[in-house]
């Protein structure tokens, strides 16, 4: 699927607002791919009211959202070894009520929650204003929300 930035954003707030916890979701691509883009959409549809600033100084960052769940957004780029995200609190995600969303996962290795979806952005060839993106199911998380209806067909 190919989406412009405001259809990302309208996916991202659906899937906030339908996610059932626990979920994790790995939101993978390069340098501005957007997965800070759907990661602020996913908590804005959740019922995050703050501003979510890129947690790559951070590194974690839990935000209070609706209907008693919880929004842990992680950037992982500056985790030189799998091993360090433990601490971060890892072992603890996600919780009954979290909603977990993993900038460069890759850098978790195998130590990501084995139930979770994979969400993968690139940047087409010459179209800097879209993104293909792939979604990837990995054993069993709660459904995601469907792509937009706009671009149904696209
Ligand atoms: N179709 C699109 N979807 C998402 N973002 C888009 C799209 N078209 C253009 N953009 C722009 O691409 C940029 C994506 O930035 P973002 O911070 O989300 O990237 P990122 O994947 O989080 O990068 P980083 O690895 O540095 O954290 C934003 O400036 C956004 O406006
Ligand atoms: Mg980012």
């Amino acid at each position: 699927m190919r989406l412009s930035e405001e259809d990302l954003r309208r996916w991202g707030h659906r899937i906030g607002e339908m996610l059932t916890p626990p979920a994790v979701l790995a939101l993978s691509g390069p340098l501005g791919a957007g997965k800070s883009v759907l990661a602020r959409a996913i908590g804005a549809g959740a019922g995050v009211r703050e501003a979510m600033p890129s947690p790559t100084y951070t590194l974690v960052q839990r935000y209070g959202a609706s209907s008693g769940r919880e929004v842990v957004h992680l950037d992982l780029y500056r985790i030189d070894a799998p091993d360090e995200i433990w601490e971060l609190g890892w072992a603890q995600l996600p919780g009954e009520c979290d909603l977990v969303l993993v900038e460069w996962p890759e850098r978790a290795g195998e130590l990501l929650p084995h139930d979770h979806w994979r969400i993968e952005l690139a940047t087409p060839l010459g179209q800097p204003r879209l993104r293909d993106v792939k979604v990837v199911r990995v054993g069993t998380p709660h459904e995601l929300a469907p792509f937009p209806m706009s671009s149904a067909g696209a």
